[in-house]
């Protein structure tokens, strides 16, 4: 998709997302666009070379640094990146295995180069997730800063809110909706899906003992054999290997018409009335469906921040200042 899309196109459509960020900037309440402009004019450039030299080394971190933002951002202030110490015994990490971890330390490392103790782990986060889908999807927008980091990280506060890929759309809904997100930010955010990785443990339930009446059978039939029954579950899978595993595009809602996508939380978005005329509108439009996710983003770049004067700017994403 990325190489297919034409200069004029991505004008138009980089516009498009640019107005969808501006419409949705009250859903980020006090962070503001350019918020470095003074006290760190190179912040963002930074960002965006650090962020571009690493998905050009490995193309898979893209989706990588999308998903921490996600994760950080069903609160977003940096705990995700919290290393275990003495004050945070149980941190977020533990409860869940992500990828970037080391990308977002280099990152970090190289803002604080141009301006030591100024930007937030948790704004250096949401600049690389928005430069990430530069470069994995072809499009970009306004990501606006101004969110400090936290001084706790509780794993505790991830279970019960992070949404589970078994869930059905209703309950995915109101997973989105206890966080401010509408249904279309829900379908928007979903096509996230369309690259990066996936263990075989979520997708077994869905192959076995049975295969999901709602998987593509074809693909059903390649999905056990790349993971068998009883083989653990570790080994891992690009998810969207219809097309390319590293490109996030609106590919994802043309596999849910023919059931090639992984988990239950993706295919039962087909299953309501009025999320399945998202899908098909996302499908049929890419442009549209950047801008959506484009301004989804920012909302989500805007969940339980802390702003102000509130927590701190961490000077290494895997610690608090304090260090204890
Ligand atoms: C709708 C609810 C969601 C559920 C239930 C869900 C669940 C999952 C699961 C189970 C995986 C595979 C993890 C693994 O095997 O290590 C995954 C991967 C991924 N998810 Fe989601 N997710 C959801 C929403 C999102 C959103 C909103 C985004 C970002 C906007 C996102 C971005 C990603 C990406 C990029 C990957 C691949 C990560 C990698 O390559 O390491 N997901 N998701
Ligand atoms: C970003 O990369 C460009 C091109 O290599 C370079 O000119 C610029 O100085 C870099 N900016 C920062 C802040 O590192
Ligand atoms: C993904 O692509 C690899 C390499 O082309 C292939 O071996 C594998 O069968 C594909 N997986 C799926 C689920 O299509
Ligand atoms: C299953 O996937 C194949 C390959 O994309 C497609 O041709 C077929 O129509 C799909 N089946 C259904 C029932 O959608």
């Amino acid at each position: 998709m990325a190489t297919a899309t034409s200069g004029c196109q991505l004008q138009a459509l980089l516009l498009m997302a640019l107005a969808a960020a501006v419409l949705t900037s009250t859903a980020s309440g006090t962070l503001q666009y350019n918020f470095y402009s003074s006290s760190c004019p190179k912040a963002e450039e930074a960002v965006r070379n650090a962020t571009v030299k690493i998905i050009s080394g490995d193309r898979t971190m893209g989706a990588a640094i999308v998903r921490l933002f996600f994760h950080d951002c069903f609160g977003c202030d940096a705990s995700i990146l919290l290393d275990q110490s003495n004050s945070n015994p149980q941190p977020e990490k533990l409860a869940i295995p992500l990828r970037g971890y080391d990308a977002m330390n280099t990152i970090k490392a190289a803002v604080e180069a141009v301006c030591p103790g100024v930007v937030s782990c948790a704004d250096v986060l949401a600049f690389a997730a928005r430069d990430s889908v530069m470069v994995s999807g072809g499009f970009t927008f306004s990501m606006p800063g101004g969110r400090r980091d936290s001084l706790v990280s509780d794993m505790s506060n991830i279970f019960g809110s992070l949404p589970t890929p078994n869930m059905q759309v209703q309950q995915l809904v109101s997973s989105f909706g206890a966080k401010g997100l509408t249904s279309d930010d829900l379908v928007a955010l979903s096509g996230a899906h369309s690259f990066g990785q996936t263990h075989c443990s979520f997708v077994t339930p869905r192959l076995y003992p049975t295969v999901d009446p709602t998987l593509n059978a074809t693909y059903a039939g390649k999905l056990r054999s790349l993971c068998p029954q009883n083989s653990g579950g570790g080994k891992v899978l690009n998810n969207n290997n219809v097309t390319d595993p590293n490109v996030l595009s609106n590919q994802y809602y043309r596999n849910l018409g023919t059931g090639e996508v992984l988990f239950t939380s993706d295919q039962t978005l087909t299953s309501d009335a009025g999320t399945a005329k998202m899908v098909l509108d996302n499908a049929a439009s890419p442009v549209m469906w950047m801008a959506k996710f484009a301004g989804a983003m920012v909302k989500m770049g805007g969940i339980q921040v802390l702003t102000g004067t509130q927590g701190e700017v961490r000077k290494v994403c895997g610690a608090t200042n304090s260090g204890s």
